[in-house]
């Protein structure tokens, strides 16, 4: 008789890594509802505030008004409507490149994405810390997996010399760690594509919008926008609606109509999340999205710098991101737990999301945090961490 559900949901509860959802009640802000109490949001990748802004959910209305609440067909039978095509001219502009495409999601885009790139007979490189979604679509791909250490530009060469083949080669890395905060070497990345002639692709799920002076992200930052082949990036985090895009060239994007079945065989995203995602990035090029940019940056500096003033170790990171590392998982989520009764919501992360014996307390600053919000949570963080020995 094969396992059964009960066996395998006890084997999970045994080794502490049992996971269950949690309701918010109302909108999500830097203060949450949760079982009638209210929550300073420690966790959320909602950084710029923007997911109840009112410019996003007005233009959510209108365009629902408008258009209807459905796309009702993926994009290459009827699914393409005007909203979609607003987007992607958006997205364009805003990274600099010829075109760009709509994904429903930014696990749909990569593990679209990179099948439709590669296939058997080709390899892809890949930063060991990358989001699992880049992983999922190697996986799918067929293409040889080639991991390399996190960040390791050196090692990457190495790898890279030793492993030229005939096929296409394939660079892949998240712009922003998702649970780390720290940034790719881009400009080590785009040197490796140069000299190898090779696609190179970034994930800047929690750069786009967030860092660079206009909000373009990890690339902009990094001053090396036009070196990347393939930007993507997702509407779900600081932009403050849902879904993801690919920037990339006229030429890519016709590859990944044709080729990306998560693109093909899905229906596509409705107006209006379509016309949330536009109003936002309008939004983040304002002088608004200036300011909510430089508030989310000082809040970033107070926060992390209480924290490490009070001893936690957070990693080598310098973004909205911030890991405070735990290492196992009962004491991660025994952490997680009396913050939460104390009235802070930070989640403990655990294997299978990070590697076993790394587990920590991913918290993520929001410009809508208060000062005084951020000092508070510092200092609770504190009071339990020494309380539980982790400092
Ligand atoms: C780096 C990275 N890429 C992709 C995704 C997936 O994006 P989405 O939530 O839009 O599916 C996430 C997180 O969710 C992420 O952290």
């Amino acid at each position: 008789m094969g396992r059964t559900v009960q066996d395998e949901l006890e084997q999970i509860r045994s080794k502490g890594l049992f996971r269950s959802t949690r309701l918010i009640q109302g909108r999500q802000s830097a203060r949450v509802t949760m079982e009638g109490r209210q929550l300073l949001l420690l966790c959320s990748n909602n950084y710029l505030g923007l997911a109840d802004h009112p410019a996003l959910i007005d233009a959510s209305v209108r365009a629902c008004q408008s258009f209807g609440a459905s796309s009702g067909a993926s994009r290459l039978v009827s699914g393409t409507m005007e909203p979609h095509e607003m987007l992607e001219t958006a997205v364009a502009a805003f990274k600099g490149t010829e075109s760009a495409l709509a994904f429903n999601s930014g696990y749909a885009a990569n593990t679209g994405i990179i099948q439709a790139l590669v296939g058997r007979g080709d390899v892809i490189f890949c930063d060991r810390l990358n989001h699992a979604s880049i992983i999922d679509g190697a996986l799918l791909s067929g293409a040889r997996l080639v991991r390399y250490p996190h960040n390791d530009a050196v090692a990457l060469a190495g790898l890279m010399e030793k492993q030229r083949g005939t096929g296409r080669c394939l660079i892949v890395s998240d712009g922003v760690f998702s649970m780390d905060g720290d940034l790719a070497p881009l400009a080590e990345l785009a040197e490796l594509r140069r000299r190898h002639d090779a696609l190179l692709m970034v994930d800047d799920a929690h750069g786009c919008g967030v860092l660079g002076e206009q909000g373009r992200g990890s690339a902009e930052l990094l001053g090396v926008l036009s070196h990347i082949d393939i930007h993507v990036g997702t509407f779900g985090k600081a932009l403050g609606s849902f879904g993801a895009y690919a920037a990339l060239s006229r030429e890519l994007r016709d590859l990944l109509v044709n080729r990306a079945r998560s693109f093909i065989f899905s229906t596509s995203l409705p107006p209006a999340v379509l016309a949330a995602s536009t109003a936002a990035l309008e939004l983040v090029q304002t002088a608004e999205g200036d300011k909510l940019r430089k508030r989310l940056c000082d809040n970033t500096s107070l926060f992390r710098g209480l924290l490490r003033d009070a001893g936690f170790s957070l990693g080598e990171g310098n973004t909205q991101i911030v890991p405070i590392l735990t290492g196992g998982a009962e004491e991660t989520m025994d952490f997680s737990r009396q913050l939460l009764e104390e009235g802070v919501f930070v989640q403990g992360i655990r294997p299978p999301t990070v590697p076993a014996g790394a587990c920590r307390l991913r918290c993520t600053v929001m410009a809508t945090h208060s000062t005084q919000d951020l000092t508070w949570a510092a200092e609770r963080i504190t009071h339990i961490g020494r309380r539980l020995g982790v400092v």
